[in-house]
């Protein structure tokens, strides 16, 4: 029997990855990831989220307008042979709903990086991208908002999370590991 992941496993253990084997995500399994959005929870239900998922054949006319590990630039950026083989942009369709969106996309995307984690694939949320940029070069119509885009392919790094201590600049080790600081609970509850 298929031992799946438990919720809390794909919680603790996802981890942002920048750098990714060639191996190709099949289209089904990126549909897959949308239907784990469309599932996610939506204020007044409205789900005015749409997405335009990005296969290997196309991936790199979007790597262009991608920013990378803004603290440790350009040591994060991934290098030829390690680009993301996929991606889906995260669009907000304004005729739905003109504003007010940003918990719902915040919502599909865990939905979405916690999916695919349990089938074994790495993920990085950007935010830092060209949209205009992106809006033309993949035909998005205007009343599209683009939010984010998500990368995505097989890991090829790794990358841990600990407890912070001065600072929550995450960093790489000797080794090429990436390490996350997290605020502690002593931290966050007030
Ligand atoms: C809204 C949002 C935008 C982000 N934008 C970028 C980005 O443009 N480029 C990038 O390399 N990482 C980006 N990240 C990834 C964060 O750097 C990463 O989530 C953070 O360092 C914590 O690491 P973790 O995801 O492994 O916990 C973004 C994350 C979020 C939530």
């Amino acid at each position: 029997m298929k031992q799946y992941m438990t919720v809390s496993q794909a919680i603790t253990e996802r981890r942002t990855i920048r750098k990714f084997t060639q191996e190709e995500i099949p289209f089904e399994t990126l549909k897959n990831l949308v239907y784990f959005a469309s599932l996610a929870p939506s204020a007044s239900n409205i789900q005015p989220l749409k997405y335009k998922i990005i296969t290997k054949s196309d991936a790199c006319r979007m790597f262009p307008y991608l920013k990378w590990a803004g603290y440790i630039a350009p040591e994060g950026d991934p290098k030829e042979g390690e680009e993301p083989t996929a991606y889906i942009v995260v669009l907000a369709d304004t005729d739905i709903r003109k504003s007010g969106w940003e918990h719902d996309c915040g919502a599909s995307v865990q939905n979405i990086l916690l999916g695919a984690f349990e089938q074994g694939i790495a993920s990085c949320w950007l935010g830092a991208i060209d949209r205009p940029k992106i809006a033309e070069e993949f035909d998005i119509p205007e009343k599209y908002y683009i939010d984010s885009v998500l990368a995505f392919g097989y890991p090829a790094e790794e990358s841990v999370a600990e407890p912070k201590t001065e600072s929550i600049k995450y960093y790489k080790d000797e080794n090429k590991k990436y390490h996350i600081p997290k605020r502690t609970l002593e931290e966050i509850i007030i």
